[in-house]
C-alpha cells in the first residue's frame, strides 16, 4: 500500500478554511490556537511511517487521553472498573449532565467526562503519584520524553471548568466518588492538558493496532483481551454523540479530542493520528474527520 501518497491526496483534497468550524473556546487557553494547523501521521505495523503538514507540532490531546486513562485503571484494577462506569455508547454530548440522575451517578462509559472523571478517582486511590505515573506511561508508550503536561491548559480549564465541577459533585452525592473532588479534577484537567504530536499519538496508539505490544520493544503492555475491549469501547464511544457517524464514515476504532486530535487505529496494520483544531457541532474535528473517512476510502481498507 503506497500511504504516502495515499496522505499527500488527502493533504491535496482538504484544506483548512475558516468556516470548517470552530476552534475549542470553552477552556480559553485552547482558543489561542492557529485554526489553520493541519497535519497527520500513519504509523505502520512494519515501522514505516508517513506523515504531512503539522504532524510534528504538539497540541491539546484532551479526551484522547481518557483512552491511556482507561488503559492504566483497565490494568490496574481489571473488571472491578465496571461497577462504577458502564460500557454503553451515551448518544449525548461528552459534558452532559442529564443521564447521570436517572443511572444513579453510574456514567455510561468511560469517554464521556463523567466516565473519565470517576476512572481519575479510581486511579487516585490505587496510583503512588498519579500525575507522574500517567506521564511515565504515555511517554513508554511512545518511547518519547519529550511529553509534558501543558500547565496553563490545565490552570486555564481549572478556572472555566464549571460543567466538570458539576460532575465530579453530583456524582460524589450519589455515591460513586471516593476522593476528594478538588485533588480528581486536578488530575483530570491535568491528563487533558497533555501536549503531544500527531507522531507520538501515532506511535503510543501503536499498542491498540499491536495486539498489546509496544511498537518498538514489542514488550507485552497490556494483554490482547484489553485492547479487545478498549478498542471495542472506542469503536461504540469514542465520539460521544457522533460515535455512529464516525464509525460509518471511517469503519475504525477512535479517539477524538477537543484539541482538534482525533487517532483511530487499524488493528494489525496501523495506528493513525490527524490534527485540524476547527470543530464540528459535536466537538470532534470536522477536517480531521473528513481526512480519516478519505484514508480508509482510499485504501479501501477498514475493519469491516
Ligand atoms: O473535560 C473537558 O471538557 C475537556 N477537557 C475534554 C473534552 C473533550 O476533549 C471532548 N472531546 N471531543
Amino acid at each position: 500500500m503506497d500511504y504516502q501518497s495515499i496522505l499527500n491526496i488527502i493533504q491535496r483534497e482538504f484544506q483548512p478554511e475558516p468556516n470548517l468550524g470552530k476552534v475549542a473556546a470553552y477552556i480559553p487557553e485552547l482558543s489561542k490556537v492557529d485554526p489553520m494547523k493541519f497535519g497527520m501521521y500513519l504509523y505502520c505495523h512494519d515501522d514505516s511511517a508517513f506523515e504531512f503538514g503539522d504532524s510534528q507540532e504538539k497540541f491539546s490531546i484532551q479526551s484522547i487521553s481518557k483512552v491511556f486513562t482507561l488503559t492504566i485503571a483497565k490494568e490496574v484494577m481489571g473488571d472491578e472498573l465496571w461497577k462504577r462506569v458502564d460500557v454503553e455508547p451515551s448518544g449525548t454530548p461528552f459534558n452532559s449532565l442529564t443521564e447521570l440522575e436517572r443511572e444513579h451517578g453510574i456514567p455510561r462509559n468511560p469517554f464521556i467526562n463523567a466516565g473519565s472523571i470517576v476512572i481519575a478517582d479510581s486511579l487516585l486511590s490505587v496510583l503512588e503519584d498519579p500525575k507522574n505515573d500517567l506521564l511515565k506511561f504515555v511517554r513508554k508508550l511512545c518511547d518519547d520524553d519529550n511529553i509534558n503536561y501543558d500547565e496553563s491548559v490545565a490552570r486555564s480549564e481549572r478556572k472555566h471548568g464549571y460543567r466538570n465541577k458539576a460532575l465530579v459533585n453530583y456524582m460524589k452525592a450519589l455515591g460513586n466518588i471516593k476522593n476528594d473532588t478538588e485533588d480528581i479534577l486536578d488530575f483530570y484537567f491535568h491528563q487533558c492538558s497533555i501536549a503531544m504530536t500527531c507522531g507520538q499519538l501515532a506511535r503510543a496508539f501503536m499498542l491498540f493496532a499491536n495486539e498489546g505490544k509496544h511498537f518498538r520493544t514489542g514488550e507485552i503492555v497490556i494483554a490482547p483481551q484489553s485492547v479487545k475491549r478498549i478498542n471495542s469501547i472506542m469503536q461504540t464511544c469514542g465520539f460521544y454523540d457522533e460515535a455512529g457517524e464516525f464509525s460509518y464514515r471511517v469503519g475504525l476504532p477512535g479517539k477524538s479530542g477537543v484539541g482538534g486530535g482525533i487517532v483511530a487505529v487499524h488493528p494489525k496494520r496501523y495506528s493513525v493520528a490527524v490534527w485540524s483544531p476547527m470543530l464540528n457541532p459535536k466537538g470532534n474535528s470536522a477536517l480531521g474527520m473528513k481526512a480519516l473517512e478519505e484514508l480508509t476510502t482510499l485504501t479501501g481498507l477498514s475493519i469491516f
